[in-house]
């Protein structure tokens, strides 16, 4: 039986005839490399969070007070990372968390059908963001046989929303993500600094362009008057939604839906009584507000409010295969990945980005088997302590 941990035995036997791998394992190797490689302005945009970044490294560091316990004298020489999601099938509970920024992670601009093809070799779903340089459409289609989901940020114009929902649910996404937390921009100081804001430059918006209820409000097309599209796309980006929103959310499709920031036990008992299918706790990896709890440290508390009856997402922070099996150990159903990919996605595309998937997924399967813990409910049963 294959296992993700193979991987390592790929890389030492490949190190045999003097072959090493062509990017870093380690995180820290891989970020430094991409860092290396961005023009200044990706750089700071993908690297870049709210304040002084408090929230944004806490995210990271607060996996460290996480501790796990092994077991021993456990056959763990078989192990079983799937699980599902809405009905479908998936190889790990690893996804691929929404980077609105991933079109010009890549040097040909096109990152977000890498990251979908990275999606489509390794079966680690892709959820791919409203922000995008690729219309949804082509984005779901190079994700193959992978299960993918659309991430909304939702427009103030209910036609426009209504319009990108519909779209997702024609080419075949199998939820709609609805971000939270981002109606308006946190206070970013590496942007700031340098006055870059990519989406105001024309970055990342093919699926407003291509989108019929928003070229209708233009007078001109994109292609003609790419300014006035772009002010129209920065008057109408965020819509503020509340609760009683949920209805109109509901109205507008039959997929599955997924409320994404979520952080409060209290707001996810009632995303749930609003009609919530899937709760997902994040808190933007600090890019929106500082000054939070690290996301990790929210999850026990959502998970024992959300007490099974929906599935549980989960990002911020997560920098490793370590950090995915404690998310597990803490509740999440799913684990996002986020500025990671986008460092694979830098230095190789699609493969450089399922190079690090395969490196995510290899790091927690063989810490499941040194650990004895052969299933996913296998980890959650151990659990994790606060050291
Ligand atoms: C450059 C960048 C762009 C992002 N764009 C989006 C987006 O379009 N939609 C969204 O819901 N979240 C977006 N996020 C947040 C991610 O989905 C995720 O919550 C975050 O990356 C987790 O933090 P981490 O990458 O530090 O682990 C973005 C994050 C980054 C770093």
């Amino acid at each position: 039986m294959p296992h993700y941990g193979d991987y390592q035995n790929a890389i030492y036997f490949a190190g045999l005839s003097g072959i090493v791998p062509e990017w870093p394992v380690d995180h820290a190797g891989l970020r430094a490399r991409a860092e290396a490689h961005w023009p200044a302005a990706v750089r700071d945009y993908v690297q870049g969070g709210c304040g002084d970044e408090a929230t944004q490294d806490g995210n990271a560091a607060a996996f460290d007070h996480w501790g796990m316990t092994p077991r021993m004298m456990v056959d763990t020489s078989a192990r079983d990372l799937a699980t599902t999601l809405f009905g479908h099938r998936l190889p790990s509970p690893l996804f691929m968390a929404p980077i609105g920024i991933n079109g010009i992670c890549t040097d040909d601009g096109h990152g977000d059908l890498a990251a979908a093809r990275a999606s489509n070799v390794t079966g680690v779903p892709f959820c791919a963001s409203t922000l995008a340089n690729d219309p949804l459409e082509d984005v779901r289609a190079a994700c193959g046989a992978a299960p993918a989901l659309f991430q909304l940020y939702t427009p103030r114009e209910p036609d426009v929303a209504a319009s990108l929902v519909a779209r997702a649910e024609a080419a075949g996404y199998a939820a709609i993500v609805v971000t939270l937390d981002t109606w308006v921009t946190g206070w970013r100081p590496r942007d700031l600094n340098t006055g870059n804001f990519p989406q105001l430059r024309g970055a990342v918006l093919a699926n407003y362009f291509t989108d019929p209820a928003f070229r209708a409000l233009l007078a001109r097309p994109p292609e003609e008057d790419r300014q006035a599209a772009i002010m129209t796309w920065a008057a109408t980006f965020g819509r503020v939604l509340t609760w009683n929103d949920m209805t109109w959310l509901r109205s507008l499709t039959s997929l599955p839906i997924i409320l994404k920031g979520i952080c409060h036990p209290d707001d996810a008992r009632r995303a749930i009584d609003a009609g919530a299918d899937g709760i997902y706790v994040s808190n933007h990896g600090g890019r929106q507000a500082n000054g939070g709890v690290a996301a990790i440290d929210h999850l026990p508390a959502v998970v024992e409010a959300v007490a099974g009856r929906v599935p549980v997402l989960f990002d911020s922070g997560v920098r490793s295969g370590t950090d995915m099996v404690k998310a597990i150990a803490l509740g999440a159903d799913l684990v996002g990945l986020g500025r990671p990919y986008c460092y694979g996605l830098a230095l190789g595309g699609a493969e450089g980005c399922a190079h690090v998937l395969k490196c995510v997924l290899a790091e927690a399967d063989l810490l499941m088997a040194v650990n004895g813990w052969p299933t996913l409910a296998a980890v959650r049963a151990a659990g994790a302590i606060r050291t």
